[in-house]
Parts: structure tokens; C-alpha cells; sequence
């Protein structure tokens, strides 16, 4: 029976759009308004904004918009035209990828249009049909869907469980060597939704057992993690064990694009045959300059990475001693579990926003188990002391709220205004 893929479509939401009657435009595409930074309009109203990847509070830094206003003035954001295997090159381009690199703790790096595409080619070109993956059970979207795409078989270890990797890594090689294929391990520097870290140190020392590469998405670690913000392995001092190092521009940066470093021959093949790449425009030249401004503040100014440790600590010492559960975070991703369903955690949600102003992100199950709901922080450099005791002392509050039954009530009850 041949059906509509319209009708399909149509009957199949998916599991974030069969919520959309409730939630879209609130807890789903929100749109939070005015400068990016810990106070922003949502709602209609002002919020303490708990939810931007803006680690390092350079998105609304004076020198950076500088930066980005004068080279889109002088560059317009067409330029350059093409894929930068054809006609998408520039000089800044080269020399940005080598900065970055270079500040990162290897020889050689290729510039990135975006994080996400990248890093799916970067597996995909890093692994042929003989090879095998073994890769954390909590990677990120990016790299299950690099894994889609590429020939390599692939084996998955317990999330930071080193029996599990040592376990997946025994079998892995077996495989590999009959196929003649070789092994590629893949985990994260930091964990975005837990906030812990890839063991890192632990993982290759397992080098010492068997033969693999390694490579990390530290998407989170750039600029956050290490003494000079090199990234996590930088905080472990393995950055010569990792063999391929991908970091994005969309945390620390406040950006777009990322930087794939690793030895010159392999960044070369990287080069040549990444598809995300080879057949899409390049990064346009407002980014790259803008880029280039960021790293210049982050390599000359760790008083923005010290400001955002203040923070954190501050946050999250602050949540242990009141009884919070914020879980195994090493990282400044500040997750807050409470024990609640869906419908208690939407209410939390509504209340926080509506009436105590603030805004962070919910998580639910599948991401934690159920019967957990998880509020997700993420401190910034741009927050102050002062915005840290005031949301300790709501989410005590509500906590009080949550255990005394406040919000075992409909959504509706509890003035959620859909906004379309
Ligand atoms: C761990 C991780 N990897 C990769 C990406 C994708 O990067 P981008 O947003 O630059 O596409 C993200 C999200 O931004 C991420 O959190």
C-alpha cells in the first residue's frame, strides 16, 4: 500500500512536535529578545537569563561587535562566494584555522562553516568500511549522525564507564583486525546537558592496551576548561595523546563554525574530502574576523574565563549546600535534578518564568530517567554574584513548592500564555 508522505507526515509529529500544542513558542522555539546577555525580554517581560551558551560573555562585548560591524561593513556577507575548495578561500580564512590550532595545541586545523556538519564529516572521512567505532553512550546529536553516514562499524561503551570502553575496545580490535580495519574511539570533552567530563586521561591510557585514534568533541571545553582555555585536554594535559581535536564557535565563541586541529597530513586529507565542506559556501568573512577578534580576547584576557569559574563556583557551591542535586557536573553546565514528572516540571518552568523571571532550560526524559526533571544553568561570564544568590534562593523556593504538591495542578491552571 502506497501512502501520502504528506499524510504521514501530518499524523507524526515526532516526539518534541506532539507537545507543540502546549508548548511551541514557550518551551519550545522561545524567543528571547533585546542584547544577548543575563538580562533579556521574554514573554513580554524582563528575565534573568540563565540559558546562552555564552560562556565567556563576549557575544555583547563592545571590541566584538566592533569587530563584527566592521568587517561585515567592509565585507557585506556574501564574500566570499563559493566553497572554499573552489572559489571560498581567503587568506584569513587560512590564517585563522592555523591561530586557532595552534592556541588549541596542534600543528595544523581546517575552519568549519558550521560545528554540527563538520564534525558528521569529519567521522565520515576519518572512517572507511573496515574500520570501527567506539564511541560514549551520551555523545552528542553530531556525532550519532556522523556515525549514520559512515561505513565504519561501531560499538557503543556505558556512558564514561572505563570496564565498558576497555570492554567495547577488546571486541573493537578484534573486529578491526579481521577486516584490516583500525579503530577510531570518539567521546566529548564536556557533557552539555550533565556538565561532566569525557575521561579523557583515563581513556587514553588505555592506548597502552590497544591500537585506536582518538577524537573529541569539545564544543563546551573550548575557552571554558584548561588554565588557558585551551579545552579539556588542555585541564587533563593530553593534548598530544587526542589525535583529533573538534571544537565550535557556538559556546565560548558566541559565534558560528568551528576548527577540526590535528597533524598536518591528516587535517590535509580532512580538507580534500569532507563533503559538508567541499560542497558548501565557506564561512563568511564577518565570521572569521569576528572569529579571529574572539580568540585574540581569549588567549590575551583569561580574566572573562576566571569571571565565569567565579561564577560557577559561587552557583554551584552555593546549590550543593542548600541539598541540591546538580549531579556529576566538572564543567560550568549547571544541571539541577528534582524528582517530578513532565507535568510538574512544565509548571516549575511557567512559574520560574512568570512569576520569579527567570529562564532556563527544561530537560525531561529520555535525556534524564523518568520521574526526573532537569533545570539546566548555564552560567556565564556576564552574570553577577548577585544574580547567583537570587536564583538560589528562588529555586529553593520552589523546590519547597514542588515537594508540598504546588505543582501537581494542569498546565492550565498555572497562566501559560501560547504565543504564536
Ligand atoms: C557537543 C556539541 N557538538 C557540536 C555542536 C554543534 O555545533 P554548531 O552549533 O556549531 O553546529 C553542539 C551545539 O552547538 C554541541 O553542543
Amino acid at each position: 500500500m502506497i501512502v501520502d508522505i504528506f499524510d504521514r507526515i501530518k499524523g507524526t509529529p515526532g516526539p518534541l512536535g506532539q507537545y507543540a500544542g502546549i508548548g511551541d513558542g514557550y518551551f519550545m522555539f522561545p524567543r528571547l529578545e533585546g542584547e544577548i546577555g543575563p538580562e533579556m525580554v521574554f514573554n513580554g517581560k524582563k528575565v534573568l537569563n540563565w540559558s546562552l551558551n555564552n560562556y565567556l560573555g563576549l557575544a555583547n562585548l563592545p571590541e566584538v561587535r566592533k569587530a563584527d560591524a566592521d568587517a561585515a561593513a567592509q565585507f557585506g556577507l556574501s564574500a566570499p562566494m563559493g566553497a572554499r575548495m573552489m572559489s571560498g578561500n581567503t587568506t584569513y580564512h587560512m590564517q585563522f584555522e592555523k591561530d586557532f590550532s595552534s592556541f588549541v595545541g596542534k600543528p595544523a586545523g581546517f575552519l568549519l562553516n558550521f560545528g554540527y556538519q563538520g564534525m558528521i564529516s569529519i567521522i565520515d572521512v576519518l572512517t572507511s568500511r573496515k574500520d570501527v567505532i567506539v564511541y560514549d553512550s551520551e555523545s552528542h546529536a553530531c556525532i550519532l549522525d556522523g556515525m549514520r553516514l559512515s561505513l565504519a562499524k561501531r560499538f557503543t561503551f556505558q556512558h564514561n564507564d572505563m570496564v565498558s570502553l576497555d570492554k567495547q575496545l577488546n571486541h573493537a580490535c578484534k573486529l578491526a583486525d579481521e577486516q584490516g580495519g583500525g579503530v577510531l574511539v570518539i567521546t566529548e570533552g564536556v557533557f552539555g546537558m550533565a556538565g561532566d567530563l569525557g575521561h579523557l586521561a583515563d581513556i587514553v591510557e588505555l592506548k597502552k592496551k590497544y591500537p585506536f585514534r582518538i577524537l573529541i568533541d569539545d564544543a563546551h571545553g573550548f575557552g571554558t576548561m584548561g588554565a588557558n582555555g585551551r579545552g579539556t585536554a588542555e585541564h587533563y594535559g593530553v593534548i598530544d595523546q587526542i589525535d583529533v581535536i573538534f571544537d565550535a564557535f557556538a559556546k565560548s565563541m558566541a559565534s558560528i563554525g568551528g576548527v577540526v586541529s590535528s597533524e598536518p597530513e591528516i587535517i590535509d586529507h580532512l580538507r580534500f574530502n569532507m563533503r559538508s565542506q567541499i560542497y558548501a559556501k565557506s564561512l563568511p568573512l564577518p565570521l572569521v574576523l569576528g572569529n579571529m577578534k574572539r580568540l585574540e580576547i581569549i588567549k590575551t584576557h583569561p580574566e572573562y574565563r576566571e569571571k565565569l569559574w567565579t561564577i560557577v563556583n559561587a552557583l554551584q557551591s552555593g546549590l550543593r549546600k542548600e541539598g541540591f542535586n546538580i549531579g556529576r557536573t566538572e564543567s560550568p553546565v549547571t544541571p539541577v535534578y528534582f524528582d517530578g514528572d513532565m507535568g510538574q516540571g512544565t509548571n516549575v518552568v511557567i512559574d520560574l518564568r512568570e512569576n520569579y523571571g527567570i529562564f532556563c532550560s527544561i530537560v525531561t526524559y529520555p535525556v534524564v530517567p523518568k520521574g526526573q526533571i532537569m533545570l539546566r544553568i548555564i552560567p556565564t561570564a556576564a552574570h553577577t554574584l548577585d544574580q547567583v544568590d537570587r536564583t538560589i534562593s528562588v529555586f529553593m523556593e520552589v523546590k519547597k513548592k514542588l515537594d508540598e504538591g504546588y505543582y501537581n495542578r494542569p498546565i492550565q491552571d498555572m497562566n501559560i500564555f501560547h504565543r504564536k
